[in-house]
């Protein structure tokens, strides 16, 4: 696979062409940003561990049906994955309230949501990822009512194998992040899977094993992201 000119750079990812126009080289860098860039850091062993738990979850929800752009491992940082047109939107699912949820409705973080609730969010960091409803999506064209209805479907169905997967091992899927990308008329699950993009708490302590560390100066940053690794059983070797 011969990797050509990056062709976008994210705030924790950059992207490569590849010599075939379908595929896309991802990798992951060890830089981490939090509020929407506001706070950086470079995180040793991040991007490797983050590739690597990415290519577990996407392949454990391959397995469930949930089909995403992964394709395969590369590198200890990059992984090969299908060209994907991104739909801007970020799709939430919160199984217990935290973070802006809090922030927003005054509620209690660590009080149970049940049934989960559902929630779109514009990408765009400038904006501050402003929560918006289907109606935006569809007066401003970044998603089709179908799209709309298969995205809510898929990030729902994440929720069935991954509450479970993480219970599993001793930890609870608080709420997580996913977007999601066309392919050949499909909707498939595109960025990734990682402690980056959602939160995990020790079921036991309640402990916080995700990108709230780094969010709230907790330390141990990867340390938590390996230990949550290490239990899933996933190769970080
Ligand atoms: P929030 O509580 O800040 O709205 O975030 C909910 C979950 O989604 C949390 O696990 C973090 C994740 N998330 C991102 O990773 N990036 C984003 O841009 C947004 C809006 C949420
Ligand atoms: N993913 C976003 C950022 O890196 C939101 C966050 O994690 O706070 O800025």
């Amino acid at each position: 696979m011969q990797i050509g000119k990056e062709l976008y750079t994210g705030k924790a990812k950059s992207v490569f062409a590849t010599d075939d126009p379908e595929r896309y080289v991802m990798r992951y860098r060890d830089d981490t940003s939090a509020f929407d860039g506001g706070k950086k850091a470079s995180l040793a062993r991040k991007g490797a561990v983050n590739n690597k738990f990415n290519a577990f979850i996407m392949g454990k929800l391959a397995e469930a049906g949930i089909l995403s752009h992964f394709e395969r491992l590369l590198s200890d940082t990059e992984s090969l994955v299908k060209r994907l047109d991104m739909i801007p939107v970020e799709c939430v699912v919160r199984n217990i309230a935290a973070g802006s949820l809090c922030r927003r409705l005054g509620v209690t973080e660590g009080t149970e949501l049940n049934p989960p609730t559902f929630e779109f969010f514009l990408k765009n960091d400038a904006l501050h990822d402003p929560m918006i409803n289907d109606s935006h999506i569809l007066a401003f064209n970044w998603a089709s009512a179908a799209e709309i209805a298969r995205m809510r479907e898929l990030t729902f169905a994440v929720n069935t194998v991954l509450k479970k997967l993480f219970l599993d091992a001793g930890i609870l899927l608080v709420d997580y992040k996913l977007e999601f990308g066309r392919y050949h008329g499909e909707v498939l699950l595109g960025d990734e899977f990682s402690p980056d993009g959602c939160r995990l708490w020790d079921a036991k302590t309640g402990e916080k094993l995700d990108k709230d560390r780094f969010r709230q100066d907790l330390g141990n940053v990867i340390e938590a992201y390996e230990e949550v690794a290490r239990r899933l059983g996933v190769d970080l070797s």
